[in-house]
């Protein structure tokens, strides 16, 4: 693995053992020093041309706990507003001895544009509505945990998937280990060709709620045109928010899931977050081990963790 760029390509192999590895790091995470030498003398640059809480700081935090150094980029405080050009600016920081970035940007592709560039390992943090590879392994380790397994599991991904990056890696990742995966939303919200992906589709979530093992809620992602296809967020709401109601109509073993930032009241009801059996925090906090794998896989050399 040179890059973690995409969850298209990656075979349940290469995913087993980026998890096997992360379930390691999670051990790691409870010790009373939560750090191992791993990456010491290396660098990692985050570089996010969009906003983001969790994954910048899981990202910093998951470099942190493996010893290397950190150095960070934000758009508003760079040389972006000077006219530097995304080539010059990634060119600069790679000069200053930087052994692997972490990029999100607005742009599809970006992330590729910026490997073919530079010599070093690049991981896609997220771009446009295309992908978000780490996301989706957290998401999966956190089920694996729950469950045991994907194998045979059954999960709606419920809401905006027509602009996410976390779906179209969640699909990916999630079918690759065995499950069965449904996208639900109204029709405006699904993608025009469900059919190249190996999901069913659905818009009436009330019909698979007693079917399914996980309802992964997606934000309604209005910067990117979401909420212009649907009449109000309250009548979204009704139809497609997780609910209490809806909550109660679940298998009993059933789980809910998000990846953050999360609207309270629009896709996600104000008490289902802290529900118990809301796993949100613990996909946050699975985010940093299934980092410390990424980026051990990808710039640890032979050193043994
Ligand atoms: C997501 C993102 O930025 O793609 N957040 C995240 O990384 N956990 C989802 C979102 O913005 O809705």
């Amino acid at each position: 693995m040179n890059h973690l760029l995409t969850m298209e390509n990656l075979d349940r192999g290469t995913l087993e053992s980026l998890l096997d590895e992360a379930d390691d790091f999670a051990e790691v995470l409870t010790r009373p020093i939560p750090k191992v030498p791993a990456l010491r003398g290396k660098t990692v640059a985050t570089m996010f041309f969009e906003p983001s809480t969790r994954t910048r700081m899981s990202f910093e935090k998951a470099a942190k706990a493996l010893s290397a150094d950190t150095v960070s980029f934000s758009p508003g405080t760079s040389a972006l507003s000077k006219g530097e050009s995304l080539k010059d600016t990634v060119l600069t920081v790679r000069a200053m001895g930087v052994d692997l970035m972490i990029v999100r940007h607005q742009a599809t592709g970006a992330p590729w544009r910026i490997a073919e560039w530079l010599d070093i390992p690049i991981i896609n943090g997220g771009d446009g509505a295309h992908q978000h590879p780490t996301q989706a392994l957290l998401d999966c380790l956190t089920i694996r945990q729950r469950f045991g397994s994907l194998d045979g599991l059954t999960i709606a991904i419920v809401g905006d998937v027509k602009h996410s990056r976390v779906a179209r890696s969640d699909i990916f990742a999630m079918t690759a280990l065995g499950a069965k995966v449904i996208l639900v939303g109204p029709s405006t919200l699904l993608p025009l060709d469900p059919e190249a992906w190996p999901v069913t589709v659905t818009s009436n979530l009330d019909e698979v709620l007693d079917a399914v093992d996980v309802v992964y809620l997606l934000r309604v992602q209005t910067e990117r045109g979401g909420a212009s296809v649907f009449p109000s967020l309250a009548e979204y709401a009704v139809k497609y928010g997780m609910n209490t109601e809806r909550l109660a109509r679940l298998r009993p073993d059933a789980v809910v899931m998000h990846p953050g930032p999360m609207n309270r009241g629009v896709e996600i009801g104000y008490d289902v977050a802290d529900d118990d059996r809301s796993l949100v925090l613990q996909q946050v906090t699975n985010g940093i081990a299934v980092r410390m794998a990424v980026l051990f896989r990808l710039i640890g050399g032979e050193q043994d963790a």
